[in-house]
């Protein structure tokens, strides 16, 4: 990725993480259906869940990051790379995902220990990735795969417990209807950027489209986890107040199509359920419920030249540091055109997915314990169940001895969440604190796990 690409990228996260995990939330305004199900009741399986699998899978998988011979392009690419919709859409042709195997896919993610997965049915380029038939700019129609892998991905996920959940983007640079104006507008593009820039686009009748194809997402492909929608703008605009009001009235038709899928908070927060910082986790917990999205190498859409993963070990530290704050861990992958996972990444997720099949306890299903007990430096995060906390430590402390702070209850007792045997560890209880004596050798590589056992519902310590 370029330098200015990369600039602009790093200001759209800034904005997207500022302005919509805070102030949308807070302001969030419900739609008009009083039946729809109450937001707490909805999360309840996407808070169990913590860990879910992104897939940025479209036409910009093809040239794979290379444009003119420049390497750095992601999903960004026609935009970045300013091709031409003529010229951008012959990509289709070339679209052939033979190698396109749903279950291999779902089983990835379900070894890695994520719980959903959030797959982009249509980025800003509008190209389809299901059999829409609203457009003829879908995989079903234009390319040569012909088939929807929307449809095997549902099904599969059935079978093997996992919730699909639809990323769609409100932007789109294909559709004649959507306007340049709502767009960025930056020094490349002072008007906005679209493949077919079209000076009587209505964003009205592209509304009209985008419901579409969100009912054909929610009615054709069995019960959806999420709604994830990309790109605010037009919701915010001024002067149109009927697209806020067209975005409200959507919402009372997703609670009607499916009363349980939520909706992320991209649509101008409307009818948002949850919060989606981007590529940054929050400096400490969070009061409403969130989700942050990140790469698991520096692109989205798959980049063939991006070698810069993160490490399995790195992977872990953020999803505890995301749980200890009470939020779920979307981690994006993007496969090949031809429909593989890259093969780097799946071998980071097999690791994880090892650590969470031992560990995994201390993730699903808690709750901060952030704002419960103080920060030692050796422990790196709190998560917390009904009278349990689980102490994340990644450096093992030099002198084998753990001091936890702030700690009021009855102590019941302490063991390493990998001890299969679970022997109690020797702890000295104080009045502010536990003093507890840990072995020599760490059992786990990554991250120990200390687990407290109190009695009675958790008291606060006040100073
Ligand atoms: C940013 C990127 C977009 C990506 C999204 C995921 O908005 O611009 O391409 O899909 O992040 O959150």
């Amino acid at each position: 990725m370029n330098y200015k690409t990369y600039l602009k990228l790093v200001i759209i996260s800034v904005w997207l993480s500022v302005s919509l995990l805070s102030c949308n939330l807070k302001k969030n305004e419900s739609a008009k259906n009083d039946s729809a199900i109450d937001s707490s009741k909805k999360l309840e399986w996407f808070q169990e869940a913590k860990f879910g699998l992104f897939i940025h899978w479209g036409l910009y998988s093809v040239p794979a990051g290379e444009w003119n011979g420049r390497k750095n392009y992601g999903e960004w690419i026609q935009y970045s790379a300013n091709i031409p919709g003529e010229e951008y859409e012959k990509l289709a042709k070339q679209f052939n995902p033979v190698r396109f195997i749903a279950k291999e896919w779902v089983s990835m993610a379900k070894q890695a220990g994520m719980k959903y997965i959030v797959i982009t049915a249509k980025h800003h380029e509008g190209f389809c990735m299901f059999d829409s038939k609203l457009t003829n700019y879908n995989i079903v129609d234009a390319t040569p795969y012909g088939k929807d892998p929307m449809k095997a991905l549902a099904e599969e996920c059935r079978k093997q417990g996992l919730k699909l959940c639809f990323y769609y983007s409100v932007k789109d640079w294909h559709h004649p209807q959507f306007p340049v104006k709502y767009t960025y507008h930056t020094k490349q593009y002072p008007e906005g950027f679209h493949g077919f820039p079209n000076r009587d686009a209505d964003y009205k009748k592209y509304f009209a489209y985008l419901e579409g194809q969100v009912k054909e997402l929610l009615t054709n492909y069995g019960d959806i986890g999420i709604i994830w929608w990309d790109w605010s703008g037009p919701a915010f605009d001024p002067d149109e107040l009927q697209n806020r009001e067209m975005a409200l009235a959507l919402v009372d038709s997703i609670h009607k199509w499916q009363p349980k899928c939520l909706i992320n908070n991209r649509m101008g927060g409307i009818g948002a359920d949850y919060g989606t910082p981007e590529q940054e986790i929050p400096g400490g917990s969070q009061s409403t419920a969130f989700e942050v999205c990140m790469t698991l190498n520096g692109s989205w859409g798959y980049n063939k030249t991006d070698t810069t993963f993160k490490s399995a070990d790195e992977v872990i530290s953020n999803l505890v540091d995301i749980a200890s704050k009470g939020g779920n861990y979307l981690l994006n992958v993007g496969p090949t055109s031809e429909g593989v996972m890259p093969e780097k990444a799946q071998a980071i997720l097999k690791k994880v997915g090892n650590w969470l099949s031992v560990n995994g306890e201390a993730i699903y299903g808690t709750t901060s314990g952030g704002p419960s007990v103080r920060w030692n430096n050796s422990i790196s995060g709190i998560t917390a169940k009904p009278n349990t906390l689980y102490l994340h430590l990644f450096r093992w402390p030099g002198d084998n001895m753990l001091y936890l702070n702030d700690f009021v209850n009855e102590f019941n007792n302490a063991y390493l969440l990998a001890d299969k045997e679970k022997k109690p560890l020797k702890v000295d209880v104080h009045s502010q604190g536990l003093m507890i004596y840990l072995p020599e050798q760490p059992i786990d590589s990554i991250d120990n796990i200390i687990v407290i056992k109190y009695k009675g519902p958790y008291k606060q310590f006040r100073i």
